[in-house]
């Protein structure tokens, strides 16, 4: 470590590449970006003009190779993931990669074993444990406030769907979408899940399901403490991003509900209304992104452990996995039938 100082590679200057090229060039000073590459030379271009970044090079591998940078940050799509963290980790880099880690266990296995033979550092990018509506959903529940937990609620929608050239490499909405809620259930209960039943369809976007996925998606988590969950997902909520939480526990119940870019409300002789809740996860979450960042860089800096690990990348992932196969089997499915 140079000093008090991380510096940064940054691969993918995509919609997240840019939310974190901001955090780092804008809001932390114990951060500075060195470099920058994505397939795309113009999204670089735009991206390191914009946050003020010197160098901009036309690989991940000149990234990666770049002996200025201690640090990446992978901002590609998730199929490039894994063999990343591979070469990061053979580099001596500190990782912070995107969610999910990748597509299969084997390959996240490949990618947390060179993780570990290197003694790197990695974080994924599940930045919702970061925000604070859920971070007081989570103290509730660990402090006992409500009890023994019994019944757990997440809805989480997007406003509209992403492009479909996007769907067709995402994974697919359990893997790509669904995957935040499965970490956010397994952090606010505390525990972990053993069985996932899954029902879903295409309902608003046919488009979606030509690209071979689901636009609408229920799942019944079932955790070992007994606790019951579900979530609820939809591409397509035209109000606005729907991302709240409810916990029924046996002495009471917390809830956390959208927000709202104000908390004005309008009342006339024909209705009672507000805005539209805040539009999608770049405005809902914006504290959360440079949270997330802030604690990687911390945990580097004090070589501290990073609050999001590999081993919780992986859980998420084998209970997409788990819900997917659900789905095609039309069945319940332990998560011990997907991962030992
Ligand atoms: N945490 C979150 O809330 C959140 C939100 C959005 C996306 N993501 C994740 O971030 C990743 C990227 O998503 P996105 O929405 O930013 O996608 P995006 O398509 O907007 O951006 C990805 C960028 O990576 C570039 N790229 C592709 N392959 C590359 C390579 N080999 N080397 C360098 N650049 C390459 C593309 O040209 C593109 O500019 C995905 O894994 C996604 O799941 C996370």
């Amino acid at each position: 470590m140079s000093g008090k100082k991380l510096h940064f590679g940054i691969i993918g200057a995509g919609r997240i590449g840019k939310v974190h090229a901001e955090t780092l060039a804008f809001r932390l000073p114990e951060a500075e970006i060195v470099c920058i590459a994505d397939v795309n030379r113009e999204a670089a271009q735009t991206l390191a003009a914009r946050c003020g970044i010197p160098k901009m090079v036309a690989t991940a591998e000149e990234v990666i190779g770049d002996s200025k940078v201690e640090a990446v940050l992978i901002c590609t799509p998730t199929g490039t993931h894994a063999d990343l963290i591979v070469q990061a980790a053979k580099a001596g880099k500190q990782i912070f990669c995107e969610k999910p880690i990748a597509f299969s266990l084997e390959k996240i296995d490949m990618a947390l074993a060179a993780v570990a033979k290197a003694g790197v550092k990695l974080q994924i990018g599940f930045n919702r444990r970061f925000d604070s509506n859920f971070r007081r959903v989570r103290q509730a529940v660990a402090k006992g406030e409500i009890g023994q937990p019994c019944l757990m609620h997440i809805i989480s929608r997007d406003p509209a769907p992403p492009s479909i050239s996007y769907i067709r490499t995402s994974g697919g909405i359990f893997l790509d979408m669904m995957i935040h809620d499965f970490d956010m259930a397994r952090f606010l209960i505390g525990d972990e899940v053993e069985e996932i039943y899954t029902t879903g369809g295409v309902i608003a976007e046919p488009e979606i399901g030509e690209a071979g996925d689901l636009d609408m998606a229920v799942v019944v988590l079932r955790f070992k403490n007994g606790t019951i969950g579900t979530i609820d997902n939809s591409r397509k909520a035209v109000f606005g991003y729907d991302q709240r939480v409810e916990i029924l526990g046996t002495k009471g119940k917390i809830a956390s509900e959208n927000r709202f870019p104000n908390e004005v409300v309008v009342s006339t002789g024909e209705a009672i209304y507000c805005d539209r809740p805040l539009e999608f996860f770049m405005d809902r979450y914006p504290e959360s992104f440079a949270l997330e960042v802030a604690e990687f860089v911390q945990a580097v800096i004090e070589n501290k452990p990073t609050p999001v690990t590999g081993a919780d990348g992986r859980v998420p992932v084998v209970m997409a996995l788990a819900a997917k196969k659900s789905f095609d089997e039309h069945r319940p499915v332990k998560l011990a039938e997907v991962s030992a």
